[in-house]
């Protein structure tokens, strides 16, 4: 975030809450980072494992704490604010301000003080487009609430706010999110074992542009899809640990072998998301490798392969995002192309030589409108670090690795 940036929103907090200023509370800016998933899609709350990596896409909350337990933001963009009481915090609406809430509510069930605050809120990081704007503000509300970066370990703090997503929310989403927007390194994605929680950063293939392509077509997580899917994977579960014994809790469990041998036992359905996820873990172990050896014949196969699954098996993708996949493949330079994050909208994540990033824009601009009467968002971005504060050390956190 440039000076400007930061003066910028330092002058409008104090036009927005001037009373709230003037009384001389010390307050801060945090910069929360989107995310885009370079591939393991619906893989984490199977256990799996994911590969995201946070980018330079991101929120940025400038607060002043209060001692008056009331936390109000404004959001510079429309001027729209919103905000409720800590100490009587209601039911979800289904506005942005629950997650804020739902933080606000997760911090005081894990017995964490919090804090009062007005704020502003400016972001460059696309809502709705699923590159985790909710996981972003999820993170820029707890160092808000807290006043300061909050005092837990960072894997602590990216489930306290996955926590406040499934319960207080309602969407029942795995760790992937939390765990990039928090963990971000500049430069890296990021291998995560969403059991075991171990994770790495990996190197981005040398030389390439990461570029993200937005569909035009927000989504919305709260739907029944996402939860549906997930309800998908728990019933193939049941139905294998049926034969195989309760040793079996998650599709992690569930190898190849064991996936044939009980296919007579599963439904149709539940028989392909399963299907998807088993396989889907292994491109995740092939993609590092091709990263590190910067294979982009094999990386290329991998996001193919990818999309496919999440097309046919998972049933997650739509006309709009096969649409930016299939342009992507007719560029010369573009090395691969996958939906990334949910499905049903949002974006695509591909893999592009420099040199053919102009020509790969174009061909968007030009085509995806006329597929499908949708304007697309053609964003390149890079790898960075996690939330932290604006001013001050990168991360403003010690990291757990
Ligand atoms: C959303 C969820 C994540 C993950 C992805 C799919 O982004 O929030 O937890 O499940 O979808 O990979």
């Amino acid at each position: 975030m440039t000076t400007d940036t930061v003066q910028d929103l330092e002058t409008a907090l104090d036009t927005r809450f001037p009373d709230v200023v003037d009384r001389g509370a010390t307050g801060a800016i945090v910069r929360s980072p989107g995310r885009v998933n370079l591939i393991g899609e619906h893989t984490d709350y199977n256990e799996g494992l994911v590969m995201p990596a946070a980018i330079d896409r991101e929120i940025r909350v400038a607060w002043v704490p209060t001692d008056d337990r009331r936390v109000e933001i404004e959001l510079l963009a429309t001027g729209e604010r919103a905000g409720f009481d800590l100490d009587a915090i209601r039911p979800a609406g289904g506005a942005w301000i629950d997650y804020v809430a739902g933080v606000a509510w997760a911090l005081s069930v894990a017995g964490v003080e919090t804090h009062g605050f007005r704020a502003v809120l400016a972001s460059d990081l696309p809502a709705g487009a699923g590159l985790s704007s909710s996981a972003a503000l999820e993170l820029a509300a707890a160092w808000a609430l807290s006043n300061g970066r909050p005092s837990m370990p960072p894997m602590d703090l990216a489930r306290l706010a996955q926590r406040a997503e499934n319960e207080y929310v309602g969407v029942r989403c795995g760790l992937m999110d939390q765990f990039s927007v928090v963990h971000g390194i500049a430069g890296s994605a990021l291998r995560l074992d969403c059991r075991s929680l171990d994770w790495r950063p990996v190197r981005l293939p040398a030389g390439l542009a990461l570029v993200v392509c937005h569909s035009g077509a927000r989504h919305s997580l709260a739907g029944s899809a996402y939860n549906d899917r997930r309800a998908d994977c728990e019933r193939a579960v049941a139905q294998i640990a049926d034969r195989e014994g309760d040793a079996i809790r998650s599709l992690r469990d569930v190898d190849d072998a064991m996936l044939e041998r009980n296919r007579d036992r599963l439904d149709d359905t539940a028989y392909r998301r399963a299907r998807h996820i088993v396989d889907e873990n292994a491109r995740v172990m092939a993609t590092e490798h091709a990263f590190e050896t910067d294979d982009l014949n094999a990386i290329g196969r991998l996001f193919a392969a990818s999309h496919a699954s999440l097309r046919d098996l998972y049933e997650v993708s739509s006309d709009a995002l096969d649409s930016l996949v299939e342009i992507a493949s007719g560029v010369d330079g573009v090395v691969a192309a996958r939906l990334t994050g949910a499905g049903f909208a949002g974006c695509t994540v591909n893999l592009v030589h420099p040199w053919a990033v102009a020509a790969f824009r174009a061909a968007v601009e030009r085509e995806h409108p006329r597929r499908t009467g949708l304007t697309p968002l053609v964003l390149e971005v890079e790898a960075t670090d996690g939330v932290g504060l604006a001013t001050g050390q990168p991360n403003g956190a010690e990291p757990d690795r």
